[in-house]
């Protein structure tokens, strides 16, 4: 059917993200890719079209697809022309075996798949028979993609800056379904960065599955520092943060960037995963304990006021109670202000899912539990300290929960929550913390506002995170939105 003036009518998309920052990214450039098609909708059941984008990193995150596509079926049958898509790192690894175990599916793509969804749907459209694109690409480029603003949130953006992974870490999934590392080239992002600056974007993130690496393979020759050094000089009013890094890779270079360019925020992401070096080494990580310690000796001596939050996995197996307690001193010794702990989960097809030592579930529940308790401590203190402290707040959203307060973030990447009006949203302001909760702080605006003038800037709703977003941890010992 089509409208006056030849233009067809726009069809509805919903889409539905678990996972990481990565699958973030890419479900708002599937949005960006089909904004001339299609408007997105809140929920399923007013969609032609449903995106299930997935993550394949622990097995839950699995079984979530799993009963949430087996759902669909039901709507299917009642509505005509509903079209079903499953994404991601889930359909990579399965392929057309999803079509077998369920048939109402019909379209198949893996990450390096998504940037020919339009024409997918086309071929769709034209034979109505299911379409797979799952095979991965030695010699991938990242399309470049213009950024739309379908589902772009007002204040803060991701911008992909490397693909894959080439470490094989040996419990991760994610180089057999990411596939290898390759950079993108500088300049396409410095165009998207300034794509989001020109839509009101303030705090970009910097993302790829090792950034440290960037340059390694494509991206122009240039390295990981020269390119954050560009980003400073090109958009001076931002602040720029980036994830995920690996500690082997964490250069010299890198660390003082943190201390000479002011867009760079004073906090870093650096998953050390594990305390023993025995454990370490089996997973094969390329740093010890010590190594690690001394890059955190190093970063908090150029920057004092470092900001250090990490990722760590119990239950590995082999892992035995000596070496768990190995990553309890380094968690105490480190006082990371933010852990993500998560229960070894093996993955097929990865070296660490054919290792015969085992830990049983019920310990690595009891260990997990006891990190959890000891991380909630050191969390709180590390936060305790910024009670009577003036930050510079960024301020995000009015709070999901309380239209009368306010949701921002500190440049160490701190929740504060404060009263205030909606029209702060999007503005820097100085705000007094007076308290600490467990994983946010509670602060009040300093008199005046600090830039007035940037007041009613466009405040488009997000709405691709919304209740469908998946936590993706076993246990966040953190709540940030
Ligand atoms: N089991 C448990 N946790 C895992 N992670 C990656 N693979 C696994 C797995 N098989 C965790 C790591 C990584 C984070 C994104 O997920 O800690 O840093
Ligand atoms: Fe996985 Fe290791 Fe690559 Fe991170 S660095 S994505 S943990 S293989």
């Amino acid at each position: 059917m089509l409208q006056a003036g030849g233009r067809r009518p726009r069809g509805r998309c919903h889409i539905i993200t678990f996972g990481c920052q990565m699958n973030e990214y890419d479900s708002l450039t599937m949005a960006s890719l089909l904004e001339e098609s299609y408007v997105l909708t809140e929920t399923p059941e007013d969609a032609d079209l449903i995106i299930v984008n997935t993550c394949s990193i622990r097995e839950k995150a699995e079984h979530k697809l799993y009963s949430l596509v087996g759902r669909f079926k039901r709507l299917k049958e009642n509505r005509q022309g509903l079209k079903i898509a499953v994404c991601g790192c889930v359909a990579q690894q399965e392929g057309d075996r999803l079509f077998k175990r369920m048939p109402h599916i019909d379209l198949v793509f893996g990450p390096q798949g998504l940037y020919r969804l339009p024409e997918m749907l086309e071929q769709l459209e034209a034979d109505g028979r299911p379409v797979l694109c799952a095979e991965l690409r030695e010699d991938f480029s990242i399309p470049n993609i213009p950024r739309g603003r379908a589902g772009l949130d007002p204040v803060r953006a991701y911008v992909t800056i490397m693909q894959g992974c080439d470490n094989f870490c040996t419990y991760c999934i994610v180089p057999y379904v990411r596939g290898r590392e390759v950079s993108r080239p500088a300049e396409h992002i410095v165009e998207e960065i300034g794509q989001l600056v020109d839509m009101g974007i303030k705090d970009v993130t910097l993302l790829g599955q090792n950034v440290n690496s960037y340059g390694r393979k494509g991206g122009g020759g240039m390295g990981f520092a020269d390119l954050l050094r560009l980003i400073d000089r090109q958009f001076p009013g931002i602040r720029l943060r980036f994830t995920t890094s690996h500690p082997r890779d964490l250069s010299r270079d890198v660390m003082e960037c943190f201390d000479s360019l002011d867009t760079l925020c004073e906090h870093l992401h650096l998953p050390v995963q594990a305390g023993s070096d025995r454990i370490l080494k089996r997973m094969n990580r390329h740093y010890s304990r010590q190594e690690y310690l001394e890059k955190v000796r190093l970063l908090r001596e150029i920057r004092p006021d470092m900001v250090l939050t990490t990722d760590l996995i119990v239950g590995f197996p082999g892992e035995s109670s000596e070496d768990f307690r190995q990553t309890l001193t380094l968690v105490d010794r480190v006082r990371f202000a933010q852990a993500f702990a998560f229960k070894y989960s093996p993955r097929p097809g990865t070296a660490a899912a054919r290792f015969k030592d085992v830990v049983p579930e019920d310990e690595k529940g009891r260990r997990l539990s006891a990190l959890i308790a000891l991380q909630e401590r050191i969390g709180l203190e590390c936060y305790r300290e910024l009670e009577g402290t003036i930050q510079e707040v960024l301020i995000e959203r009015v709070h999901p929960s309380d239209p009368g307060m306010l949701q921002g973030r500190t440049r160490g990447n701190h929740v504060v929550n404060l009263e205030g009006h909606e029209g702060l949203v999007g503005t820097y302001q100085d705000v007094e913390i007076f308290q600490a909760c467990n994983h946010s702080l509670k602060g009040r605006l300093q008199a005046g506002d600090r830039d007035d003038n940037e007041r009613g800037m466009q405040k488009e709703s997000p709405f691709l995170r919304g209740s469908d977003h998946e936590d993706h941890t076993d246990a966040r010992t953190c709540d940030n939105p």
